[in-house]
């Protein structure tokens, strides 16, 4: 059976990963095929270090080419150990961030430009790509304020960016998601979360190739 690959993408404090949980919840029991949850960075225990290296507020040093650099050695080897073993099983992948978070984050929020982290995510990915994207979408602000909320004074050293930081990423993001405007689907999530989760579903399901689908009528 042919695999489906899905990549949820957001601002810092979007809420994607209660929002996947949700999601695969409720479309799980519905696939044919077995289904995978991933993130990145990370989705294999290498990738996972690279994470931690990567996310380190000690780490204030890093260079915006070796924090685009790492990003995409980890992806390469989340490809390598992860979504190319899913994808040849015929699974459908849920991956929390993929590609589109480094051009917004590293492409536009530190200016390396996103023709030059794409082609370095080309090399790390052989150009593999989602086939569904869904961009969960909240003004940076909001989701800064939600962040504060929740892991006061445990942020990471990317959420501890400045908010010009990260308006600046949501503005990447707008220019990926215009140019990508077949794959890429904007959601609301500033909405209750109820919402935003049967918003994502009623997408899913919608191009989800129906052969994927069991037991679903409504
Ligand atoms: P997370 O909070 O969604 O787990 O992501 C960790 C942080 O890494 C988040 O601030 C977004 C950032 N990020 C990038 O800057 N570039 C990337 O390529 C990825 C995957 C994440």
């Amino acid at each position: 059976m042919k695999s489906y690959f899905i990549s949820f993408e957001g601002p810092d404090g979007s809420g994607k990963s209660t929002v996947i949980e949700q999601v695969v919840a409720q479309i799980g029991p519905h696939l044919k095929t077995q289904y995978l949850v991933t993130r990145e960075p990370g989705g294999s225990e290498i990738a996972e270090k690279i994470r931690q290296m990567i996310l380190d507020p000690a780490n204030h040093l890093m260079s915006a080419k070796t924090e685009a650099l790492l990003y995409a050695a980890a992806r390469s080897q989340h490809m390598a150990e992860t979504i190319i073993p899913a994808i040849k099983q015929g699974k459908v992948i849920f991956s929390d961030r993929f590609v589109d978070s480094s051009l917004a984050y590293q492409g536009v929020g530190r200016d390396l430009g996103i023709h030059a982290v794409k082609q370095i995510n080309d090399f790390a990915t052989s150009g593999i790509a989602p086939d569904l994207t869904i961009f969960l979408d909240i003004k940076p602000e909001v989701g800064l304020r939600r962040i504060a909320k929740e892991r006061a004074g445990q942020e990471d050293r990317l959420e501890q960016e400045q908010l010009a930081f990260h308006q600046k990423v949501y503005h990447g993001y707008q220019e990926v998601n215009q140019e990508n405007k077949a794959r890429i689907k904007v959601i609301d999530a500033e909405k209750p979360l109820a919402e935003v989760v049967s918003d994502c579903v009623k997408i899913i399901k919608t191009y989800l190739p129906q052969e994927l689908l069991k037991d679903w009528d409504e």
